[in-house]
């Protein structure tokens, strides 16, 4: 017998020799959420495990994040007031510009990447700007009626402000969440104009409508209060217009480019690595991590072999860029020789 594929996973070390997938702690992202208030750190119900920060005790993580070797943050605001328009997310003292100043302040090594989006802003929980627009044909199947949906070109127009406000506040990277059309150039030449050329944009091109998605809007109270986002997150069904977001977002400016969520879509994130040549991000999201967590708390699941599958999965479609909850395990574990 001449092949004899056994041969190469007889022990340890030439198994790891011939790994295809390698790995380390510097493509971990860690997403963690910040609110306003004093002196606190709450535990987040839908995600045990996972806290949400107050400003001024926010560094405990921080600290601890570099000391396992994860020197990237996503940071989400939680703003005490929300309103219409979502005025929170570009205010210069807003929660994600003062927890940004204070993070550069106290780790100037940490790289740190804004959430740009008005979800967690907005009263009514929806990613942008709200208008009645007129749908549908004088036709009886189809009768002219209107319906509440985000307003594009006004949303895109805060998506930039927001972006710069974040900039102005130190982030290094920012991360359009909202799904809008033309989003991207319209952050880029708002960067440029004030001097933020460097600061990188990280797109959430490829993010489908997900019910993964259930524990953040817990986390974030940013469930929609009305209807879903259908009109403008992705059909779970589509991947040939995966490749149409991801090219149109090359197109505008953006440095990498996320799929959205991971575990289900790694699919995507093969074939997106294959259209498009920037780094290709992926993000395993609230929903994957509550799965882990509920699964393991019972017993019912081994997390760290469990994570260590779905981390490496990941990598091995394509992805080079891992967001994940479980940042810190997953680091440990690189470093151990576990994974990667
Ligand atoms: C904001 C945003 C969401 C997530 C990241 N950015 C929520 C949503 O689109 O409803 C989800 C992240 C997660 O589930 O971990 N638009």
């Amino acid at each position: 017998m001449l092949q004899r594929p056994r041969r190469l996973r007889e022990n340890d070390v030439i198994r790891r020799m011939v790994r295809e997938t390698r790995m380390d702690p510097s493509s971990l992202i860690y997403p963690m959420f910040v609110m306003d208030g004093e002196n606190k750190v709450e535990e987040i119900p839908s995600l045990p495990g996972q806290f949400r920060y107050t400003v001024d005790r926010m560094g405990e993580k921080l600290e601890s994040l570099i000391r396992h070797g994860v020197n990237s943050v996503l940071l989400f605001g939680i703003p005490a007031v929300k309103d219409e328009s979502g005025s929170q997310a570009y205010a210069p003292d807003g929660i994600v510009q003062r927890a940004m100043t204070k993070a550069k302040e106290d780790f100037p090594d940490l790289y740190i990447i804004g959430d740009v989006c008005m979800c967690e802003y907005t009263s009514h929980g929806h990613c942008g700007i709200l208008h009645e627009r007129a749908v549908g044909n004088q036709a009886e199947l189809h009768p002219r009626h209107t319906v509440v949906d985000v307003d594009n070109d006004p949303t895109i127009r805060l998506m930039a402000k927001i972006a710069v406000s974040q900039a102005r506040a130190g982030a290094d990277m920012v991360a359009p969440s909202d799904m809008m059309d033309g989003r991207v150039l319209a952050i880029r030449q708002a960067l440029d104009a004030e001097g933020f050329d460097y600061v990188s944009i990280m797109s959430y091109a490829v993010k489908y409508a997900s019910a993964f998605y259930g524990p953040f809007r817990d986390a974030a109270g940013s469930a929609p209060a009305f209807g879903d986002r259908r009109s403008y997150q992705m059909d779970y069904h589509n991947i040939r217009e995966a490749m149409k977001e991801a090219k149109t977002d090359v197109e505008e400016g953006a440095d990498i480019i996320m799929v959205k969520p991971a575990m289900s879509f790694l699919d995507v994130v093969a074939r997106v690595h294959d259209a498009v040549d920037v780094p290709i991000a992926t993000y395993s999201v609230s929903g994957e991590y509550a799965m882990v967590k509920a699964a393991a708390m019972k017993g019912m699941i081994d997390e760290k072999r469990i994570i260590s599958e779905m981390a490496v999965s990941a990598y091995r479609a394509g992805a080079g860029i891992y967001i994940s909850y479980f940042a810190e395990e997953l680091a440990d574990l690189m470093r151990e020789g576990y994974i990667g």
